[in-house]
């Protein structure tokens, strides 16, 4: 409340320009925050980070009918690669464009889809950038996980009492979760049949949630006996040991 009415009483051209890290929630227009909102409805530059320059964002889908008409667009290429190398460089040309609309006086919005500070490249961003920015120039504002948009939308908690939850990037050292009770498997796509694998070894209730709040969203629970390649990448799976009447 105290930053907002400094905002406004202090004049645009004397203030610091800033770093807002904007979760735009997963998808549904309905279910981004009213802080994301307020500062869409006012920011200079969106910053739109891209696997693929000529693919369409998803996260600006959320966030266009917010945005003011004249806003200025940054399309930053972000590699979906594992290339170290590859990413340190995506990730510096990236924080340099950003930095230098700050240096002219431009707040810049980078938008993230579901929450900036779960698996984003926000966040690498924020390393570099982080180091270079007064502390008051950068502010996170979070977003509804794509994970919590799922559990939501099949009516089921993500964890309940003493019970952990455990999230994975993928299936990587999935065998060490076999015993917990709730597990959130994101980026799956190209990972099923593990997926299958596990849910047969461990006898667990799984939905695979794609596109959720977004068009084309499909809900499903998967069965052991299926034979599945591969899903859009926007999808992540819901995974519990107990609690099968939960699911149907
Ligand atoms: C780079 S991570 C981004 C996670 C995001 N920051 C969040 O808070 O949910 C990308 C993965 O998030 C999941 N994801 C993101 N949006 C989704 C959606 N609307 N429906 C299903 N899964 C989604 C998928 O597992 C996808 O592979």
């Amino acid at each position: 409340m105290q930053q907002e009415q400094n905002e406004q009483t202090i004049p645009q051209s004397t203030r610091k320009a800033k770093l807002y890290g904007v979760g735009v929630g997963p998808g549904d227009p309905n279910l981004i925050t009213l802080r994301a909102v307020e500062i869409l409805r006012e920011i200079e530059v969106i910053a739109i980070p891209k696997s693929k320059m000529e693919r369409e964002s998803v996260a600006w889908e959320i966030a266009q009918s917010h945005c003011p008409s004249g806003v200025s667009i940054m399309e930053l290429e972000m590699p979906m690669t594992s290339n170290e190398e590859i990413l340190q460089a995506a990730w510096q040309k990236a924080a340099g464009l950003i930095r230098a609309e700050l240096d002219l006086g431009h707040s810049v919005a980078f938008l993230t889809l579901g929450d900036p500070s779960l698996y984003s490249t926000y966040s690498y961003l924020l390393t570099i950038l982080k180091n270079q920015l007064e502390p008051d120039q950068i502010e996170t504002i979070p977003g509804i996980t794509a994970m919590s948009a799922a559990a939501a939308r099949v009516n089921l908690p993500l964890a309940i009492g003493d019970e952990p939850l455990v999230v994975l990037p993928g299936i990587e050292g999935l065998d060490a979760y076999e015993h917990y009770p709730n597990l959130v498997l994101m980026k799956v796509s190209r990972n099923l049949p593990a997926v299958l694998n596990h849910i047969q070894k461990t006898g667990s209730q799984a939905v695979l949630a794609t596109r959720v709040g977004q068009t084309g969203e499909e809900i499903r629970l998967l069965r052991p006996e299926e034979e599945m390649e591969k899903v859009d990448y926007l999808s992540l799976v819901l995974c519990k040991r107990d609690g099968s009447e939960d699911f149907e």
